[in-house]
């Protein structure tokens, strides 16, 4: 039985001619002719005035943070279940991570625990776009600017996805994504910052080059700063998958309308929300049990590999994960975000990967409710 991976990229002719021009062509002088391309096609997609291509979404994430100058002595409130990539960064500027629970219908930050998790120290929110799920942008902005917090929007998995008409990435002060090669658009590795403000933009564009300003040629760096910088060959290959942005995100909303025809009517079990006025770009078809069916992620995993499907744990909470386990943050967050608890640990990313089928998505359906039904028949029998 051939194994269904749980995701992999669109890749065409169009990503093969441009990846070969660059390597081809773009030295010298031309180094930069996808890059300057890519960005602006991105930040027109978006609709943001600046962006900037970088090696990750985790140096996005870290440029953004020291650009907006937050460090040692600063809060960050980040939530509480997302990838450590979102958090990671804080502790590289020397701030301290405040992990404040989820929404458990948006699964994002919760606004009322954002309101809760705010003290003098807090200088900025990581709103986090999980999934390609949108938070309550509407009462977290709101929030957010009545206590003067920036806004850093990790949209790294909701390429696409767009509230109230206003693009994910484009709400905050700053909005990061990652292209990673799971993601929905990928240049293998690969991040980009967008924003609006000029302040921002300029100061990233000196942080991410060895304190260097744009055109520098004399190499009489002004201060210590950082290298995050993207190959042409990665550039050449973003400018062709965000030139198919819409059939990339059509694909993936496909994919996730034949696991919504398949599983939503199944009693305990819940998709990916998309609330009036949303548009949700489905980078992971999710499934979450209900607690009160006792059915573990790591079982549903086990027994779908059992059956040649990869799938993936909904991340755990970052409190519980032991880089940050031991940490008095983690110790009231594991109190407070009973959310995070009570989802975490129920849910499952299923395979939806660009290039599945349908009848590859039925295999997974089939097993999964089996493996749903397997289980609760044995849990009655054992009541
Ligand atoms: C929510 C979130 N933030 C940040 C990142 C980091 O992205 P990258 O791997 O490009 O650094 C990821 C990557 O998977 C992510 O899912």
């Amino acid at each position: 039985m051939e194994r269904i991976p749980v995701a992999g990229p669109s890749i065409t002719q169009r990503e093969i001619d441009y990846v070969t021009d660059a390597a081809t062509n773009c030295w010298y002088g031309a180094a930069n002719k996808y890059h300057d391309r890519f960005e602006s096609t991105f930040a027109r997609y978006i609709g943001v005035t600046y962006s900037v291509a970088l090696p990750s979404c985790t140096s996005a994430i870290h440029l953004s943070l020291a650009a907006l100058g937050i460090g040692p002595g600063d809060e960050v409130i980040v939530p509480d279940v997302t990838w450590i990539a979102s958090a990671a960064p804080i502790e590289y500027v020397g701030a301290q991570p405040v992990f404040a629970d989820i929404d458990p219908q948006t699964w994002c930050l919760s606004p009322a625990a954002f309101a809760r998790s705010i003290t003098e120290k807090t200088r900025a929110v990581i709103l986090v776009d999980l999934y390609g799920n949108l938070p309550q942008f509407d009462e977290l902005l709101k929030i957010a600017k009545a206590n003067n917090i920036a806004v850093i929007e990790d949209a790294a998995e909701a390429f696409g996805s767009e509230f109230h008409g206003r693009k994910a990435g484009s709400l905050g002060d700053v909005g990061v994504f990652s292209f990673h090669g799971s993601k929905t658009m990928t240049t293998g590795e690969g991040g980009m910052l967008v924003t609006n403000r000029k302040d921002l933009y300029d100061r990233v564009q000196v942080l991410r080059d060895h304190g260097r300003t744009p055109g520098d040629v004399s190499f009489f760096n002004q201060e210590v700063a950082f290298k995050y910088k993207m190959s042409s060959f990665q550039a050449a290959m973003g400018l062709a998958q965000v030139e198919r942005a819409e059939e990339l995100i059509a694909r993936k909303r496909e994919i996730f309308g034949w696991y919504h025809e398949r599983l939503a009517n199944m009693r305990g079990v819940t998709l990916n929300p998309e609330p009036a006025g949303t548009r949700n770009s489905y980078w992971m078809s999710t499934v979450v049990l209900d607690p009160s069916m006792g059915l573990a992620k790591e079982t549903v995993i086990g027994r779908l590999a059992a059956e040649q499907i990869d799938s993936r744990p909904f991340f755990h909470p970052l409190s519980h994960i032991p880089a940050w386990r031991q940490t008095p943050a983690a110790a009231r967050a594991r109190e407070e975000n009973v959310n995070a608890y009570a989802i975490s640990p129920f849910g499952v990313n299923l395979p939806c990967g660009l290039s599945i089928t349908e009848a590859q998505v039925d295999r997974v359906c089939s097993a999964f409710r089996a493996i749903v039904e397997n289980h609760s028949s044995s849990a009655k029998r054992a009541a």
